[in-house]
């Protein structure tokens, strides 16, 4: 079978190469001209373990290409997958130009039966309003389908996500466009993948509503946090014995400075935004963007409480990105952090493994980019560790006391148990347990 997937970004890319791996034929369509020359070329323009080598084999084995030709696309294929970008407006509604005018152009190069499947994060109702595009623009002369399949992809993990899903939803409502997509991933059948099969807008409120729910696990386990600091608890034990519970799990009750990245901050703003335009306050959702937005004040605030005030102090920042293994930096709390040091008269002395190019072009002034930890640290007055990469998890803590001005250690992240790093004579603060 043969498909077609708007969009080569994050989600776009991975979409393609898993779908060319299950030996499907896949034309990947960008109008980025220079994306596409360099996709030709086999170079994959982020970081994502896995996906480079996986987009080369399926080129060099001919079941991958791609094009800035759409229309050719969608002519040469029986599924349509929509994966382009749908950023967050000024007042958190999402902008949907992108979907809208690759609708229109595959309404205008419909040449038969199709189906047009939104992969992209969209608004409940955006399916239908794709439809209708695609409807006006093909002026009612062919049949086709529209349908919602929306990815769960973790970055940093996003190939193995879409090779082992926990499920697979699928909101579609013709027999036909519900047997293409069964058939589409029917080599998850090997590994027993639940399938999800909903009608068209329960599809697309699934993924917010998931979304939503994880951040507020998160907001939730760092309002625990604050409270933990303030009378003496230890949120790491708290969160560890509340997982325990099978009702409540063990994941995404660990606490830092907030959540970050191009889905959860978006996809929560989106769904109040529309949930209040449909008029219905999502108490909880505007509560949990409320808390995340504190707790990454709040991570500022703790720095400027160790260091005794920002101003001409010197912080060595390990981790800029919003996550580990990845090169995104999208709504990162390292970022924001960064930013707040450098404004309130700080200087930083910066290193992440793989983030710093991306972060270079968004901090300006007195930013030091090192070429690694122990270079971050050297002569900083204090270490904040911001983003979990595994490489800051092991770290020689004699070094870093010799190596720093002053040996104290904000660690946002509470990946060093506080007793042992105190033994060694440094000042620990975390997140919930001082
Ligand atoms: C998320 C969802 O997990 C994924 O299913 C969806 O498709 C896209 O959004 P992603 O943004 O890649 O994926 O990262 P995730 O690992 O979920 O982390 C999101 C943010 O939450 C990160 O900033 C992370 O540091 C933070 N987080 C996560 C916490 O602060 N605490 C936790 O316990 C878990």
């Amino acid at each position: 079978m043969n498909i077609c997937v708007v969009g080569a970004g994050y989600a776009g890319l991975v979409t393609a190469a898993c779908f060319a791996e299950f030996g499907l034929r896949v034309t990947c369509v960008d109008k980025d001209e220079k994306k596409i020359e360099s996709l030709k070329q086999g170079k994959v323009p982020f970081f994502e373990p896995g996906l480079e080598e996986m987009v080369q084999r399926n080129m060099a084995q001919g079941r991958l290409s791609f094009s800035t030709d759409l229309a050719w696309g969608v002519r040469n294929s029986l599924v349509i997958f929509i994966c382009v970008g749908t950023p967050s407006k000024e007042d958190g509604s999402v902008d949907l130009s992108a979907v809208d005018e690759v609708a229109a152009q595959i309404g205008e190069a419909l040449d038969g039966y199709k189906l047009v499947v939104t992969k992209s994060t969209v608004p409940v109702g955006t399916t239908r309003r794709v439809e209708a595009i695609i409807r006006e623009k093909s002026k009612g002369k062919y049949h086709f389908d529209v349908a919602n399949n929306p990815e769960f992809l973790r970055e940093g993990s996003a190939v193995e996500d879409f090779m082992r899903p926990n499920r697979v939803i699928i909101g579609a409502e013709s027999d036909q466009a519900r047997a293409i997509l069964r058939d589409l991933y029917s080599p998850l059948y090997l590994i027993e993948a639940p399938f999800v099969i909903t009608n068209i807008q329960t599809s697309e409120m699934i993924k917010y509503a998931s979304n939503a729910f994880l951040a507020t696990k998160i907001s939730f386990i760092n309002e625990m946090a604050l409270l933990c600091d303030k009378l003496g608890a230890d949120v790491y034990q708290v969160a560890r014995a509340m997982g325990l519970d099978q009702r409540i799990g063990p994941k995404f009750l660990h606490p830092g400075p907030g959540f970050g990245g191009s889905c959860f901050p978006k996809d929560t703003r989106a769904l109040a935004h529309f949930a209040r335009e449909a008029g219905v306050e999502l108490e909880i959702v505007e509560a949990v963007i409320r808390v995340n937005k504190r707790q990454r004040e709040w991570a500022v605030k703790r720095i400027e409480e160790a260091l005794g005030g920002i101003q001409d102090k010197t912080v060595a920042l390990l981790g800029l990105t919003f996550k580990p293994n990845t090169d995104d930096i999208r709504e990162a709390p390292a970022i924001y952090i960064a930013q707040e040091i450098l404004t309130r008269g700080g200087r930083l002395r910066a290193y992440d493994p793989v983030g710093m190019e991306n972060a270079s072009h968004v901090l300006n002034g007195n930013v030091t980019f090192c070429s690694d930890a122990y270079d971050a640290a050297t002569g900083s007055d204090a270490l904040v560790i911001a983003t979990e990469w595994n490489q800051f998890r092991n770290l020689d803590m004699d070094r870093m006391k010799e190596l720093l001005a002053r040996p104290i250690l904000v660690d946002l992240k509470n990946i060093y148990d506080p007793e042992r790093i105190r033994d060694k004579g440094f000042a620990y603060y975390g997140v919930g347990r001082n």
